[in-house]
């Protein structure tokens, strides 16, 4: 009997052990950064700069802000940004500095690096990056969008400062490895004059759906897409987003394509003149100053695809902790 146990637990062992150390030897599904140039036209530049500060809101994790004004005004682009232990992320997580400085920054990536980073998920040292940097969601960009956010990205002015690698705890850092994959072929541009598609494509490069779902260990709640209710503590408060389905009674469905506009719009005063302070009551992770500056038929493209998402019922209180905001 003794001897039963001893080679169960032996097996055991053998296995978990073995589960283990796959986990922990395999590689990420990884393909060799291309060599690529790309070429910095004037027109590359532009799209890249419109989609970094505006659609895509790269300066979100990617930059130094100032966290008591309301939006989080960009302080220093492109420095990094270390994720505060309140927000409680599994393990250590800075978004790393990408300004064009070549020793803590990305001057030293080739284009074909930086490019591989940001829609394949595989960092230059070769390591399966944490999908909090939503290159799942940039796997879909157009080849020609990610080449002009590439060209834009090189010009970000160099900013010396370190930020510590991405630490993960178990089992979170195996994880990792099965997420990232190569792109399977050429990504075309968009047809920017169907409403909808481009409206659909807008949503996804932007990944809206990211924070507008609840997630359980680290997965989307899919029947609760878009319908808001995932939670982020930050400045000492949480807050949570809304739902922005067109359910009638929970979600926008009573809101007008003009009205959703202004909704984005009523915030161009303070990307111009710059933001207040706020209280806990205002705190927002919402890139509110980012899409106030977006293009009004890239507003009315998202409104649009987001008619066509299915109605969530889920009645959500954004600012819990204040709830007299409304
Ligand atoms: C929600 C936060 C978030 C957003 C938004 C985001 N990133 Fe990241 N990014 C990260 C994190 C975190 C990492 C590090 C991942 C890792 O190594 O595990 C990262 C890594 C990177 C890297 C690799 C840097 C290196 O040192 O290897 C590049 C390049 C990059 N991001 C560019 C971008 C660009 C361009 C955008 C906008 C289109 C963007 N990121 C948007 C969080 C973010
Ligand atoms: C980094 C997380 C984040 C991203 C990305 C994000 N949102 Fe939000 N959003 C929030 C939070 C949190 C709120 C609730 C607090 C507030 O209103 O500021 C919110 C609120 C909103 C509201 C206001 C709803 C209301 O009832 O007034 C709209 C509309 C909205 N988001 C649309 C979008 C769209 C469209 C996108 C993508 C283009 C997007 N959001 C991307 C976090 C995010």
């Amino acid at each position: 009997m003794k001897k039963f146990f001893a080679t169960a637990l032996l097996v055991f062992l053998f296995v978990v052990g073995g589960g283990f150390a796959y986990l922990s030897l395999r590689k990420p599904n990884a393909a060799p950064p291309s060599s690529i140039v790309i070429e910095r036209t004037p027109e590359r530049l532009a799209r890249g700069k419109y989609l970094f500060e505006v659609v895509n809101d790269c300066d979100g994790c990617h930059s130094e802000r100032d966290f008591t004004r309301f939006g989080n005004p960009v302080v220093t682009r492109g420095k990094g940004f270390q994720f505060p232990a309140e927000m409680g992320l599994p393990g250590t997580v800075a978004a790393p500095n990408i300004s064009s400085d070549v020793e803590t920054g990305i001057g030293g990536y080739t284009d074909g690096e930086i490019l591989r980073a940001l829609r394949e998920g595989i960092a230059k040292d070769g390591h399966a990056m944490f999908p909090l940097m939503p290159y799942p969601y940039y796997a879909k960009m157009s080849d020609e969008d990610a080449y002009s956010l590439v060209a834009f990205i090189r010009t970000i002015p160099p900013v010396k400062a370190k930020q510590p690698p991405v630490a993960l705890k178990f089992p979170v850092n195996l994880m990792m490895t099965g997420v990232p994959k190569p792109l399977a072929a050429p990504v075309p541009q968009p047809d920017r004059s169907n409403k909808l598609k481009y409206g659909e494509y807008l949503t996804t490069v932007a990944a809206c759906v990211e924070c507008h779902t609840p997630e359980v260990r680290g997965q989307l709640v899919e029947e609760k897409r878009f319908g808001g209710g995932r939670e982020f503590r930050l400045m000492g408060t949480r807050v949570l987003s809304a739902n922005i389905t067109s359910d009638t009674q929970t979600g926008l469905g009573k809101l007008s394509e003009d009205q959703w506009v202004e909704k984005f719009y009523q915030y161009k005063e303070y990307v111009e003149k710059g933001s207040k302070k706020v209280g806990p009551e205002g705190v927002t992770l919402m890139p509110w100053l980012a899409y106030a500056q977006m293009e009004e038929a890239d507003l009315r493209a998202i409104y649009t695809y987001m008619r066509t998402v299915k109605p969530v019922v889920n009645s959500v209180e954004t600012h819990p902790e204040n709830p007299t905001k409304k």
